[in-house]
């Protein structure tokens, strides 16, 4: 087996984690959040949507929190943009890297951005050419490749038709997203094996949520193909609207916590990405979704 010796993560908390919050979470808040990640060590932080408020209301404050940010060098701010409308409210905020989301199902992709996945492709077809006509980074987010939470089980031929469309319109990079959780890591792996018919491995990663608690096995089945990029959330936070049921990203203490333990490096600092996830679960009144946090703090607290 082997693995790779050094594995790159992208928070999402601060997105995919607080999109899905009922309680309103102040811009000061996230802004906060993003420098402890930042302050722990993350070089990928996505921090925002530039969607519909009406759909997600709770990414409203998108240019607010971009702006407030304290940048450090050496660090990606990405933020997801689903159409020109998008990309362009986003371009003051300057992103280092642009995200355009599509799904393998259909049934998903109309209940998430209100369209087919062909019409999405279209769609991104000039954010896509406009980020990078600016040299500004694509990523592609493919959901539902494992599971739907409309159509069930999603075969891999769908991941592969979606990931040759991503690359015929000049996505750089695809995360293979587990949006509802269901996938065992064999299953994970078939979809990951048809993304890499036409990507790089390089250019490939995994975003799994946990809410089956597969998340971290999925990940190791993901490091043995040799991935080496993931989408986590602190605390564990994370979920989407329009993929009921659905629960957090794997949390990003637990995933540094596995690869530290195998001596693959991270550059994160476990003990502060912990304060981070703390900060922001004492905000929403709970504990952090993190086996290792929990395990951590305890030992602190004893
Ligand atoms: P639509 O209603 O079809 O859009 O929504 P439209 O073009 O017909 O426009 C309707 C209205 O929306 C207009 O306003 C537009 O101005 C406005 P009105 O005239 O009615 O006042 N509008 C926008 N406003 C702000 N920003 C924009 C924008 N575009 C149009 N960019 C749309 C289509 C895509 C906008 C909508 O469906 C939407 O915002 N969906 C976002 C859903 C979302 O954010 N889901 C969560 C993120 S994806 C995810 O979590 C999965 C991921 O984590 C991977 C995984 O786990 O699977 C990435
Ligand atoms: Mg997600």
């Amino acid at each position: 087996m082997k693995l790779p010796a050094k594995v790159k993560l992208v928070d999402v908390g601060p997105r995919d984690g607080l999109q899905n919050e009922k309680q309103p979470v102040p811009a000061a808040v996230k802004i906060e959040l993003v420098h402890r990640l930042q302050d722990a060590g993350l070089k990928n932080i996505e921090v925002t949507s530039f969607v519909s408020p009406k759909w997600v209301p709770q990414m409203a404050d998108n240019a607010e929190v971009m702006a407030g940010i304290q940048r450090q060098p050496g660090v990606c701010y990405s933020v997801l943009t689903p159409n020109m409308q998008g990309f362009e409210a986003a371009l003051d905020s300057r992103p280092d890297e642009i995200v355009v989301f599509a799904a393998a199902s259909e049934a998903f992709s109309q209940r998430n951005i209100n369209c087919s996945i062909a019409e999405s492709i279209e769609r991104f077809r000039p954010v896509v050419e406009a980020a990078r006509a600016r040299g500004i980074h694509v990523r592609g987010a493919m959901s539902c490749t494992v599971g739907c939470p409309y159509e069930g089980e999603i075969a891999p031929a769908r991941v592969e038709m979606l990931a040759r469309l991503m690359k015929g319109i000049g996505v750089q990079h695809v995360g293979v997203a587990d949006t509802i959780g269901v996938g065992t890591p064999l299953k994970v792996q078939r979809a990951l094996e048809a993304t890499l018919r036409h990507f790089d491995i390089n250019d490939v990663s995994g975003h799994f949520h946990d809410t089956y608690g597969q998340a971290l096995a999925n990940t190791l089945a993901s490091l043995e193909m040799g991935v080496w990029q993931f989408d986590t959330s602190v605390a564990g936070l994370g979920g989407c609207p329009y993929a009921k049921g659905a629960t957090g990203n794997v949390a990003t203490e637990d995933v540094v916590y596995l690869l530290h333990g195998m001596e693959i490096e991270t550059g994160i600092d476990l003990d502060k990405l912990i304060d981070a996830g703390k900060f922001i679960s004492d905000f929403l009144g709970r504990q952090p979704g993190s086996r290792a946090a929990t395990a951590l703090l305890n030992k602190r607290a004893g």
